[in-house]
């Protein structure tokens, strides 16, 4: 700062002008602290309450703001105001994580990467929580704590522990399909720039005449597909934890702009019973051949946040804020989400955390009769705050966001329906037996690491009939690099 430079005075919170930040008041040269500096307990006192909880997953993270643009015409598929025609631009802010590690942990690990965007439509703000990887490691939403208690701390060691990950996994065969795709190429992106983005879950759109189609998003990264072996991760991880966070601050700053191009597959609503997966299994993918990618437009990231805590850590992304034209599938994960992300908002930031610049809306202004609580801003002034009411209040429309579903049978616990060709493997093998012979001994290399700490025969052999079950090579190849290892 050069001494021209304005400066403003140095002030307490309420702004008054501090005559002395270097010495706290004493009674006497020597003496102990005045009480009445009030100036060292507000700064004591506002230190102590700086953290708020981090997210119980996808601590880490990174976000940038900058838009979509409509680059083609799926109007037929959804009326959604924002995708409605070629041209469009709509403000988004992004944030993508690591899932596992806190919010100090270093970036460079094998892990699902989050790839959370917001959309500022002028219909309200649009939430696509989604990651990059198309599916997940479960099928229902109950099953997410105890998987996540089993990548998080030991309750006794307090370290991630090979035994859990490994029994939880073997446990539930399911995995296998998400597994096999983590410790493939793609499961250490070299920089959030360089992966694609997936919703994974199935969604609907719905288009203006009402009629509605199963949806899936994809975002292919243009910056080309980036990855690091588990040898470049650990070395870049040990020297530079915050590895993601830098490449996507600097390359921002220094105008490389990173952009995705988002395709969707997009599966009539007649077709989704007779499908031979079940296409709201989020442990499936629908292969391309059935239903092909279809260009819609293009993401940019431009503007790097001006403060990282209030606009990043204090981001809100919910898979639950849908806009008209654009609705959930009964995926029961999604359906669980629907619940999870605005509860832990309310825990991690409060019940106005929607009026924070990055989580209100942008294009338009939200008018309910919601109210007050903690940290309440002016949100409805002097309007009346209920419904109805004869003083020129909000109205609803009448008109729903999204289509109903069809529903049949009882009530009940039930299993997700199996199709014609679902199983826990079928996937899991089409997976490995793509992958190139150098990938395939890369994959095996390594899951017999993580596999040969596991304590018990029994999770070993287990774990490794459920990638047999998917392909005997696999499963042999696996034994054979498990057994080499402990011996
Ligand atoms: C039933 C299953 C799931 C539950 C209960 C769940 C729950 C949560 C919770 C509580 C958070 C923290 C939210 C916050 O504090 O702001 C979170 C973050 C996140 N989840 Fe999930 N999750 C589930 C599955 C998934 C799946 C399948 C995906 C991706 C397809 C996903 C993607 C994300 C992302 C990207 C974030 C970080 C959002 C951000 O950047 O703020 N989650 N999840």
């Amino acid at each position: 700062m050069s001494d021209s430079t304005p400066r403003a005075v140095l002030t307490t919170e309420s702004g008054a002008p501090i005559a002395d930040n270097q010495n706290t008041a004493t009674a006497g040269p020597g003496g102990p602290l005045l009480v009445q500096d009030q100036y060292l307990f507000e700064k004591l006192a506002r230190f102590n309450r700086e953290r708020i909880p981090e997210r119980v997953v996808h601590a880490r993270g990174s976000g940038a703001y900058g838009h979509f643009e409509v680059t083609a015409d799926v109007s037929r598929f959804t009326k959604a105001h924002f995708l409605a025609e070629p041209g469009r631009r709509t403000e988004v802010f992004a944030r993508f994580s690591t899932v596992a590690g806190n919010l100090g942990a270093a970036d460079a690990v094998r892990d699902p990467r989050g790839f959370a965007l917001k959309f500022y439509t002028q219909q309200g703000n649009y939430d696509l929580v989604g990651n990059n990887t198309p599916v997940f490691f479960i099928k229902d939403p109950s099953k997410f704590p105890d998987f996540i208690h089993t990548q998080k701390r030991d309750p006794y060691t307090g370290i991630q522990e090979a035994d859990n990950v490994w029994d939880f996994w073997s446990l539930s065969p399911e995995v296998t399909h998400q597994v096999t795709w983590l410790f493939g190429d793609r499961g250490i992106p070299a920089s959030y720039r360089h992966m694609d983005g997936f919703s994974s879950h199935t969604y609907q759109w719905v288009n203006a005449d009402g009629a509605a189609f199963w949806v899936k998003y994809h975002f292919k990264t243009d910056q080309g597909i980036r990855n690091l072996t588990a040898d470049e991760a650990a070395a870049i991880a040990g020297v530079d934890p915050d590895s993601h966070q830098r490449d996507l601050r600097e390359a921002i700053d220094a105008g490389r702009f990173p952009s995705w191009t988002l395709k969707v597959q997009v599966m009539p609503v007649e077709e989704a019973a007779a499908y031979r997966f079940n296409p709201f299994d989020l442990t499936k993918v629908w292969p391309h051949a059935d239903y092909p990618l279809i260009e819609v437009g293009r993401l940019v990231l431009d503007r790097n946040p001006e403060n990282v805590f209030a606009e990043v850590e204090q981001a809100a992304f919910s898979p639950a804020n849908f806009v008209p034209g654009i609705g959930p599938s009964p995926d029961k994960m999604l359906q669980g989400r629907l619940f999870a992300y605005a509860d832990a908002h309310r825990y991690r930031l409060g019940v106005n955390h929607t009026q924070l610049a990055v989580n209100a809306p942008h294009a338009t202004v939200a008018h309910n009769h919601g109210r007050d609580g903690a940290m309440a801003a002016n949100a409805g002034g002097r309007a009346k705050n209920y419904e109805p009411n004869s003083f020129g209040g909000p109205y609803e429309t009448g008109r729903p966001l999204w289509a109903p579903t069809e529903v049949s049978g009882a009530t009940g616990t039930h299993a997700a329906p199996s199709h014609a060709e679902d199983d826990d493997f079928v996937q899991a093998g089409n997976l490995y037996r793509l992958m190139s012979e150098d990938e395939r001994a890369r994959l095996v290399e390594g899951l017999a690491g993580g596999l040969a700490q596991v304590s018990r025969d029994d999770i070993v052999a287990r774990a490794i009939g459920n990638f047999r079950a998917a392909d005997a090579e696999y499963g042999d190849r696996l034994e054979a690099a498990v057994k080499a290892l402990r011996a």
